[in-house]
């Protein structure tokens, strides 16, 4: 264990801090958490935690949710200028001139998104329990926003329903084409292809598994295959080396890399720890508003 980590274990004891983490930070940041998951794990994590602040490894998006979820909590952040531009990437007066058209409307919103925008939503959703949520929905018009993606991948799941897009995107997954699947597949013939639902249908279409980083992680293990192409952001290579040390994962392309996940250091969770100042705030009329889709996921996840 490295200097840096030393302290920030020792100083989290003694600050009684949880820190959280995602799976798309850096192997050094994940070593350190208490708890490293996909979104919806760590949104229960936060609800649950019991000490007396959380620090939060991850983009902005997450850092609001733990303080919309638990507001009575100190929540920190270690560099609050990570963020995820998907999470901006609606209007609520859109949203709002879409909910007057339509009489039965379900704004469904995907956690990756600003609290204001979660504030027009009825329902929160992560990419491991949105096809149970949507499925359980009574509505038969659902808004979802922010990613088109992954809307158009649990909408074809559920030709019951009629779906609305909005025109966000995740850049790391939209970056990963099939012409990369494609060529990967020819140098890896034998490879599991595995991908997230951010990314495009056309890469879909050419994977053997889709679900979230935990659920793409849950399946390398269990799978028979002992090569994989990864459709997501390289972060989650350390959690499948670490649990399969036997099997090879193989990037589809070069650069799948967040940027905003990399803004986490270990060195800014330490001087997080030392500051206990990189707190999130929020006006409590606006978190209250938000917390309602949120709770709403939790509830209909169980
Ligand atoms: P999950 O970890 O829920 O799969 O989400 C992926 C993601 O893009 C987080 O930003
Ligand atoms: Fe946002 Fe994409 Fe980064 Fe996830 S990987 S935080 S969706 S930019």
């Amino acid at each position: 264990m490295t200097e840096t980590a030393k302290q920030i274990k020792k100083l989290k004891e003694e600050k009684d801090v949880l820190i959280l983490a995602h799976y798309y930070v850096d192997a050094e940041v994940q070593k350190v958490a208490d708890c490293v998951g996909d979104s919806y794990y760590l949104s229960e994590k936060a609800v649950e935690a019991k000490e007396k602040a959380i620090l939060f490894c991850g983009v902005s998006f997450m850092g609001e949710s733990a303080k919309i979820l638990n507001p009575e909590k100190l929540v920190l952040m270690p560099d609050v200028e990570a963020d995820c531009p998907m999470a901006h990437m609606a209007a609520g007066e859109k949203i709002e001139k879409i909910r007057a058209e339509y009489e039965d409307l379900a704004v469904v919103c995907y956690i990756n998104s600003t609290a204001e925008l979660k504030r027009h939503s009825d329902v929160c959703v992560t990419s491991s329990n949105a096809m149970k949520i949507v499925s359980s929905l009574p509505n038969k018009n659902i808004l979802f926003i922010p990613d088109e993606n992954l809307g158009r991948y649990i909408a074809s799941k559920l030709p019951e329903k009629n779906f609305i897009f909005n025109d966000g995107y995740c850049y790391v997954h939209k970056e990963i084409t099939k012409e990369d699947v494609l060529a990967a597949k020819k140098r890896w013939p034998e490879a599991e292809v595995l991908a997230h639902p951010e990314c495009t249908m056309a890469v879909l279409e050419e994977a053997d598994y889709i679900g979230s980083t935990s659920g793409i992680i849950a399946r390398a293990g269990e799978s028979r295959a002992e090569e994989f192409i990864v459709c997501t952001e390289t972060g989650v290579f350390y959690e499948l080396q670490k649990n399969n040390p036997d099997k090879v994962f193989h990037p589809a392309k070069e650069q799948q890399i967040c940027e905003g996940m990399k803004k986490i250091t270990l060195e800014k969770v330490l001087r997080t720890l030392e500051s206990m100042d990189q707190t999130v705030e929020m006006d409590e009329a606006a978190r209250a508003k938000a917390q309602k889709p949120l709770t709403r996921m939790l509830e209909l996840a169980k």
